[in-house]
């Protein structure tokens, strides 16, 4: 029987993975812990690990994982920058490379709704009786310009809510997909332009060597004064020292994150009995034009039916063909 160690386990992946395992039998352990290289040597006897964002697959957790006789990290995620995977020589990660571009891509407009309209602070006003107006103003969307880096399946899907809406736009993307930019009315520009022209910019991109901190002061500084920004991908690709200067020099008008920089010890745990705190995490938490979420848009039952369903088969196709169409190359 395949043995899996399941890493930072939270109650509903016990009762999703519990419910698909039902047609695959795997002997699945459910661990608290994040995977890293303390934690790694728990997976002594172990077949599989099984790991989602926040787990840490270093050089060094990749050599301990191979001495405690693991053959596949199966990640039940899109993204795989937590994978050192130049580092994994005969060790094979596969991931779930779409479960739902519409989850994160309609999170994302929820963010930019509930900052454009004041949601979040109205929701607090009413329940208190308090029903005035003032502070509340927003912005029409309609008619504006929206920058969206990394054109890809989230990307797109979000493309296609901000043409609901009917505004312009502007897509940077490494790969250009020309045939989509006419079927779905967007044109692609350089990032300069994308930055000089937005109103609302979204991060749609996975992060990369590449393009770490690829939103710093520069490109800050390029763009239009009273920039909505919007981060639904990973953390590391905002410098968060920047991004408070421009925030308190009014320079960005909204900011919706569902990622943060240094977001392992924090997101999706619930920290509110601890001491423990994260000083930049602190400031933005207390500005009035910033709304965070705790890497939640991908949560939808839907988008976890298909996490669970292909996770559970990523893994029966390795030890079926030594091989898998989702390997993380
Ligand atoms: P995808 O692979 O379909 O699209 C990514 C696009 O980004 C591709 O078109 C690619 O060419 C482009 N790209 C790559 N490097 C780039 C660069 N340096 N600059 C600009 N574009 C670049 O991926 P998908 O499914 O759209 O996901 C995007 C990202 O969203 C994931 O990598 C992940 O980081 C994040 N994500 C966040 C979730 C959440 O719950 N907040 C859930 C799922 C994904």
């Amino acid at each position: 029987m395949i043995k899996i160690a399941f890493f930072d386990t939270k109650e509903y992946d016990k009762k999703l993975f519990d419910e698909y395992n039902k047609n695959y039998g795997y002997d699945i352990t459910y661990l608290e812990s994040k995977l890293n290289s303390e934690t790694a040597p728990l997976a002594k006897g172990f077949d599989v690990v099984c790991i989602f964002v926040n787990d840490r697959v270093d050089e060094k957790t990749i050599n301990i994982l191979k001495e405690c006789g693991v053959k596949l990290i199966a990640l039940r995620c899109a993204g795989y920058n937590n994978v050192d995977i130049k580092k994994l020589g005969d060790l094979t990660a596969v991931r779930v490379p779409a479960y739902s571009p519409y989850a994160v891509a309609e999170h994302t407009a929820a963010l930019l709704l509930s900052i454009d309209r004041k949601i979040y602070k109205a929701y607090q006003r009413t329940r208190k009786y308090n029903f005035t107006l003032n502070g509340l103003l927003g912005f029409d969307i309609h008619g504006k310009t929206v920058g969206v880096i990394g054109s890809g399946k989230i990307g797109k899907a979000f493309i296609n809510i901000m043409n609901g809406f009917g505004t312009r736009v502007l897509a940077y993307d490494k790969f250009q997909d020309e045939k989509a930019a006419k079927e779905m009315d967007f044109e692609y520009v350089d990032l300069d332009t994308l930055y000089k022209e937005s109103d609302i910019i979204s991060l749609h991109c996975p992060l990369t060597d590449e393009n770490y901190k690829m939103i710093n002061e520069e490109s800050l500084n390029k763009m239009k004064d009273g920039v909505i920004l919007l981060n639904t991908s990973r953390g590391k690709l905002i410098d968060t020292k920047s991004l408070i200067k421009k925030l308190e020099e009014g320079k960005i008008g909204g900011l919706g994150l569902d990622v943060y920089e240094d977001e392992e010890e924090f997101f999706m745990n619930d920290m509110s009995n601890s001491y423990i705190r994260d000083e930049e995490l602190s400031i933005l938490l207390t500005m009035p034009n910033v709304v965070v979420t705790s890497h939640q848009a991908f949560f939808t039952q839907e988008a976890l039916n298909k996490i669970g369903l292909d996770t559970c088969e990523n893994i029966k196709e390795f030890f079926e063909t030594g091989d898998c169409k989702n390997k993380v190359k």
